[in-house]
């Protein structure tokens, strides 16, 4: 046994001796001594190996010989004394990957050698002074991500229209004005134009887009209708146009998108009837329509409803729900948020909050009718009835799981003791 113990310490001693070495011994090549010098004027610390900068992956390295050549860098939470140079710029031309993140500081000119060859740029909340033109010049991007950093442009159009490789696009929080533009790379895949100020329509040629999987027009102007060709989208999984001022019904043919898993109409002014195809969207996990003008009866039924991870229809003062397929107390559970229809299909206005007997299916309770934000008094009340039993059943399974967990080691313990002592 002495002999053995003996025999597995030297083994583990010369395992650690021959990995502490090689992670000390230097990297077979180093980098180009003029990137070295970017990178140290860019505060990024080059006493090891700057290829890999722990602990963000700041920046990743070719395997070129004599010299290895900067692929991506990553600039986070920069000093506030960083300003960057057109000189170490110039020497990190070999970058196809660049991102500023937290990293404030005004832009200088990029040399062409840099903007022609970046297949990635990203900039979040960090870069000043950024402008259309500058960002045209970067033509042979891929995926253009710019968050939180005003964008002083005329338009879209003059940012995008010379990048023709384009798949991943998000100016989002840029305060972009102007519209959306018709023309684009028909391999784009994500568009996210979330919280800026374009206005005009939704171009129906965007519809053209099948690759696209990912579109975010949220909180912007938008006026007119969704196009009617929307369902040619069929790539399309997240798509959000909430808090824009669209109107129109909602187009029967969203219904065929197969792989739509995210819906958000919110917040603007939807009119007609809610299609009752949408709850044939097998992959639907998120549908919020609130805040709209639609009328008539609320088409879904509860186990539509519950099988889905949110939904949201309130604020729709003229929808109602069919209190034959959806009862009460059902409602209540969904927080619909929406009245009960009489039997032509009307809204049943509440009654005044005082007379709240549970006497009449018909009646409504104050809570039903009103938002999300005052469905938490409605959850309240049911509070006590609802989570009551699951706190007690929730008691009783961690207490019976520490008595067999406790049971379990005891008779591990017992089991082995002799070969603990040994192992000691
Ligand atoms: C760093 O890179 C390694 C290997 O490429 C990866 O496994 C790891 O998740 C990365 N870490 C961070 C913080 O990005
Ligand atoms: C940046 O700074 C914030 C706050 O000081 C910190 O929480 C965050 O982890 C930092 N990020 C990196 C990548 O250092
Ligand atoms: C990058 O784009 C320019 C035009 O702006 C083009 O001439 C050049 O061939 C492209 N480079 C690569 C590596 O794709
Ligand atoms: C957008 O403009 C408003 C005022 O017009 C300003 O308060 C806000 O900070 C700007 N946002 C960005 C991301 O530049
Ligand atoms: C769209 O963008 C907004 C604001 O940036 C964000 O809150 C929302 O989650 C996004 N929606 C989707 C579907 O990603
Ligand atoms: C859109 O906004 C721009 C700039 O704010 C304005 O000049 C234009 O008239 C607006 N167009 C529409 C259709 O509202
Ligand atoms: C819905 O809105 C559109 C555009 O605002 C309008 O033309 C139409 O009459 C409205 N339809 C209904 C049923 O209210
Ligand atoms: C898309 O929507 C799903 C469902 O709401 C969500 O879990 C996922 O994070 C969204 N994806 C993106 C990229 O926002
Ligand atoms: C509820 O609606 C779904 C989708 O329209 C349908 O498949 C299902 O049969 C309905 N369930 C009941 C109980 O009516
Ligand atoms: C409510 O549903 C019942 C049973 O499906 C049906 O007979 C009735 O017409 C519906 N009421 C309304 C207003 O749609």
């Amino acid at each position: 046994m002495k002999l053995s113990t003996t025999t597995t310490t030297i083994l583990l001693l010369l395992l650690l001796y021959t990995t502490t070495t090689t992670t000390l011994s230097p990297p077979s090549t180093t980098l180009d001594p003029k990137q070295l010098r970017a990178l140290q004027s860019l505060y990024i610390p080059t006493t090891h190996d700057p290829c890999t900068q722990p602990p963000h992956n700041a920046t990743t390295c070719d395997s070129a010989t004599p010299f290895r050549h900067l692929l991506s860098l990553r600039l986070t939470n920069c000093s506030d004394d960083l300003s960057l140079s057109t000189t170490a710029l110039s020497s990190l031309s070999t970058l196809t990957s660049l991102t500023f993140l937290d990293c404030h500081t005004p832009i200088v000119h990029f040399p062409t050698s840099l903007t022609t060859n970046l297949r990635s740029f990203t900039s979040i909340n960090s870069l000043q002074h950024l402008t259309g033109v500058f960002l045209s010049r970067f033509s042979n991007l891929t995926d253009l991500t710019i968050s939180g950093d005003t964008i002083k442009s005329s338009g879209i159009r003059i940012i995008t229209s010379n990048m023709k490789s384009l798949t991943t696009l998000t100016l989002s929080n840029t305060n972009l004005t102007s519209f959306i533009p018709k023309h684009w790379n028909p391999k784009l895949t994500h568009m996210d134009f979330s919280n800026n100020k374009l206005n005009g329509t939704i171009p129906t040629s965007l519809t053209l887009l099948e690759t696209l999987k990912f579109l975010n027009l949220s909180s912007n102007q938008l006026t007119g209708e969704i196009p009617t060709s929307f369902g040619d989208l069929i790539s399309l999984q997240n798509l959000s146009l909430s808090s824009n001022s669209l109107s129109g019904s909602i187009p029967g043919s969203i219904s065929t998108i197969p792989r739509l898993t995210h819906l958000d109409l919110s917040s603007n002014q939807f009119n007609g009837t809610i299609p009752r195809s949408i709850s044939e969207i097998k992959s639907l996990k998120y549908l919020n329509l609130a805040h709209n003008s639609f009328h008539g009866v609320m088409p879904f039924n509860a186990s539509f409803i519950t099988k889905l991870d949110v939904f949201k229809i309130s604020g729709n003062d003229n929808l109602c729900y069919n209190h034959s397929t959806i009862s009460k107390t059902v409602s209540k559970k969904l927080k619909l948020g929406i009245a009960a229809c009489d039997k032509h299909g009307l809204p049943i206005l509440p009654p005044p909050a005082a007379e709240e007997p549970e006497s009449s299916v018909d009646d409504m309770s104050s809570g039903d009718y009103d938002d999300d934000d005052d469905g938490g008094n409605v959850k309240k009340k049911n509070g006590d009835h609802d989570n009551g039993p699951n706190k007690v059943v929730l008691g009783v399974a961690i207490g019976l799981s520490a008595v067999v967990f406790l049971i379990i080691f005891l008779v591990i313990l017992s089991k082995c003791g002799g070969r603990c002592c040994c192992c000691c």
